[in-house]
């Protein structure tokens, strides 16, 4: 496809595109770098956890590794697509996305190497739910970008990645991770890391959800495309919170003495339902607008 114009040439970047600014916000606060987060006092933790323990927190290490590296792997079609279509600013913001996923997975892996379960095949944590959501749907729906970059394609690549894999699932294994490892004051490296993939995720939903918005924006038809497939894969999404809930339920029944470390299941079922609601109701306050121009009016301002 050849070029029939630049936008840089014929005038400026949108300084006051969404995109735009989520971009000088990456520049801004997504610096951190995995290498400079100290892992030694997790090792100390890690090697003085009882062995059903140390057993019971790596269903959903397993479950962060293989997801950061998913989305390292499958943002490109999206990246491609909006380049594609001429839209500048979502792509230079696509560019610190792709480098925050790379570092995410590169956290999980360095903790894992670092307490020493660098080699330990974890797949066996993943579900029938969570292969289906990680291992299919969402190379599934990204990869046809390649070849159907319509709304209706960008709008379900984006509620399965943005909205679902980002907004439902990381945001509640987030949570849960603290929950249970802060309240328990072990793993000082990795929460923090965590504090900074959180802060970045912030950024990616942002994306998924503004992208939405402009597409489904004075479409009723492109509304219920979204909400659908949200339904469809919440079955799924929430098969990977019952079954990493249900493991460590059943692995605390099933010991024999007082673990220090402390969760609470209901807590955790809760929140990711409420992360289900909050990313539906995000998308609907586009119904406030008209159409597009009136969205971005409203983000421009
Ligand atoms: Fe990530
Ligand atoms: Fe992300």
């Amino acid at each position: 496809m050849a070029h029939e114009r630049f936008q840089t040439v014929e005038g400026q970047i949108n300084w006051n595109d969404p995109m735009y600014k989520l971009y000088e916000k990456a520049k801004r606060n997504g610096g951190w770098n995995p290498a400079d987060i100290d892992f030694s006092q997790d090792r100390e933790d890690f090697l003085q956890l009882r062995e059903e323990e140390r057993i019971a927190s790596l269903p959903l290490i397993s479950s962060f590794s293989a997801g950061e590296e998913a989305v390292t792997l499958d943002i490109l079609p999206m990246l491609h697509a909006m380049a594609r279509q001429g839209r500048l600013e979502d792509t230079m913001f696509l560019t610190t996305f792709l480098h925050d996923e790379a570092k995410h997975t590169e956290m999980f892996s360095r903790w894992q190497q670092a307490v020493g379960v660098g080699d330990l095949d974890l797949s066996a944590y993943h579900n029938d739910s969570y292969k289906r959501i990680f291992y299919e749907a969402l190379p599934e729906a990204m990869e046809r970008l390649y070849t159907d970059d319509s709304p209706e394609e960008v709008i379900r690549a984006a509620t399965v990645y943005n909205m679902i894999v980002e907004g439902v699932l990381a945001e509640s294994g987030y949570y849960s991770f603290r929950q249970i490892y802060k309240k328990s004051g072990l793993f000082p490296g990795i929460l923090q890391g965590i504090d900074y993939l959180n802060m970045d995720e912030g950024r990616h939903i942002q994306f998924g959800i503004y992208t939405i918005q402009r597409l489904v924006v004075g479409n009723e038809e492109r509304f219920k495309l979204f909400h659908d497939y949200m339904d469809e894969l919440w079955m799924h999404a929430y098969g990977v919170v019952e079954y990493l809930v249900g493991l460590a339920v059943l692995q605390r029944e099933q010991s024999n003495f007082e673990s220090q470390i402390v969760f609470e299941p209901d807590i955790m079922r809760q929140y990711a339902v409420k992360q289900f609601h909050i990313r539906k109701s995000k998308i609907d306050r586009a119904r406030k607008y008209k159409n597009l121009t009136e969205l971005e009016a409203a983000a421009d301002s």
